[in-house]
């Protein structure tokens, strides 16, 4: 049986792909590789949102031409952004390529591997499927439980026009999933053991149901434009779908972050107290030359409406720095709005030049040296931002939903007795380590910690007496342990 093997470049969209990659591979026959040195086929599932993700898979290809001389079996993949973008011409760019396949055309990759087994040469297979778009679901698996946390795609393609971004190319027009289909995905993985879903798109809360099954949601004004159907879908799973511990969402724009999206949260328990809402920058000047279609007055507005709706509710951002024209004041402004909102995580990003994208027209004026110098000033406001939320929580409880175990005992710098066993997040996305606690026997749980430490990006926690207790019965018992969580190799997730 072929073994294959996956490298994941990007955002959660391209994790996300790469499951469902796993899938179409492993329901064709191929069974997956211990590591890429012992497959048959390397998928290379790319990233171009910035030059540098795609610098990578530049070098990647370049030291796979070696690994694929000492077999002339062996098939390189190129999958996603990267692909998208360049189809054929990667062939042409370099030999070592055998298939190049676009996000949308993933189901057609065993008939292109099998033409090729048969002789075929290599291919290219991008196009967007505009007219019947699907979306790939996680095979149910029968045999074992299902991971406690989950994405669940609901839209895909992007209709906003950022001049910096290359999406809008790589990714096509907007396109929907139905209610009925994303309720249906979603009950089928909380049936299986999933605790925690992740609603995914690239503007996620512009959603609309193409069927037009989903009722007005409360506050939903008939007349504004930046309305969308996103807290009426939010409704909806929460009401179908109740033994769904948390419901999380990525990336929405701020835009569609109207009355509706406020209350829903401000009324769904399963919503958690945290939005990662990328802002981009805090300067209006900035912020008009990138397209963004708000201001910064509007993004503090929105925001604060939500902050207020859910108290403690936390905000985590994308911003960009040294986009075409941005001054000292402009960058000055986006530090100013950091503090100002309080985020409590951010990604940053220096300004990348991007094919396909209307900033093109724009000098790309900003030197390295300042892009990154204003860089590490936005960490710097950004860490202490961080620093002070985390250390707060010391001595309180919180829920913690356990994702994983830590790869060593004493992970996470753990004095605790016995060390840190396991982690997962709080309802606020904190990372937590929970020290010594041999009680518990599964990931996917949702258990009590008080919080005993604060680490740098993370939190050191115990369990409380009470869930120690709750767990002791069941381990008496001998519930059987749940699965660890398959990691994908993830790359280039944060940076510069
Ligand atoms: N809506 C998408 C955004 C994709 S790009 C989502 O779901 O996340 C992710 C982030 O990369 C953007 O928010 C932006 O901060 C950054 N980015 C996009 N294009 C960029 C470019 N040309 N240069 C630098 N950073 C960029
Ligand atoms: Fe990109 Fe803007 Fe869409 S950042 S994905 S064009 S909302």
């Amino acid at each position: 049986m072929p073994r294959y093997s996956i490298t994941t470049f990007g955002c959660q969209m391209n994790v996300h792909d790469s499951e469902r990659m796993h899938d179409v591979l492993r329901r064709a026959g191929y069974t997956e590789a211990g590591g890429p040195e012992e497959a048959d086929v390397l998928v290379l599932n790319t990233c171009s949102v910035r030059e540098k993700a795609e610098q990578k898979l530049r070098s990647e290809v370049g030291r796979l031409a070696r690994w694929k001389r000492e077999r002339t079996d062996r098939v390189v993949v190129v999958a996603g952004c990267v692909a998208q973008q360049e189809g054929e011409r990667l062939l042409k760019q370099m030999r070592a390529i055998d298939v190049v396949v676009g996000p949308d055309n993933i189901p057609e990759l065993p008939g292109l591997l099998g033409d090729l087994a048969l002789g075929g040469l290599p291919v290219a297979r991008t196009v967007f499927d505009l007219d019947a778009p699907r979306f790939l679901v996680a095979s149910p698996s029968s045999s074992s439980r299902a991971a406690p946390t989950a994405f669940v795609t609901i839209m895909k393609g992007c209709d906003e026009r950022c001049s910096f971004c290359i999406v809008p190319h790589t990714r096509g027009p907007e396109r929907y999933r139905s209610s009925d289909e994303i309720v249906a995905e979603i009950a089928g993985l909380v049936a299986a053991g999933t605790r925690e879903v992740t609603l995914l798109g690239q503007t996620v809360n512009s959603y609309r149901d193409p069927l037009g099954a989903l009722p007005r949601a409360p506050g939903a004004s008939a007349d504004d434009p930046d309305e969308s159907e996103f807290a009426a879908l939010l409704r909806r799973v929460a009401a179908d779908v109740p033994g769904l511990a948390r419901l999380r969402y990525t990336s929405p724009h701020p835009r569609h972050l109207t009355p509706s999206l406020v209350l829903a949260h401000a009324e769904l328990a399963v919503l958690p107290r945290h939005v990662h809402m990328p802002v981009q920058s805090g300067s209006d000047r900035v912020l008009r030359r990138m397209i963004r279609r708000y201001t910064r007055a509007e993004y503090v507005a929105r925001t604060r409406a939500l902050v207020e709706a859910v108290p403690g509710l936390t905000l985590s951002t994308d911003i960009i720095v040294g986009f075409s024209g941005e001054t000292e004041d402009d960058f000055a402004a986006t530090l100013s709005l950091v503090r100002e909102v309080g985020f409590k995580g951010l990604f940053g990003f220096k300004y990348s030049r991007r094919p396909h994208t209307p900033a093109l027209k724009l000098p790309d004026d900003v030197p390295e040296g300042v892009k990154g110098e204003r860089l590490s000033r936005l960490f710097e406001a950004s860490e202490a931002l961080l620093a002070a939320h985390l250390s707060g929580l010391v001595g309180t409880t919180q829920a913690v939903l356990v994702e994983g175990r830590d790869k060593e005992r004493g992970a996470g710098g753990a004095r605790g007795q016995g060390g840190a066993l396991w982690s997962g997040r709080t309802g606020r996305h904190e990372i937590a380590h929970i020290e010594g606690a041999a009680e518990l026997d599964r990931l996917g749980d949702v258990v009590e910690v008080s919080i005993a430490r604060a680490n740098k990006h993370s939190l050191q926690a115990e369990l409380t007496e009470a869930a120690r207790a709750a767990a002791r019965p069941r381990q008496r018992g001998g519930a059987e342990p749940g699965p660890a969580r398959r990691s994908l190799p993830v790359v280039a997730a944060e940076g510069g």
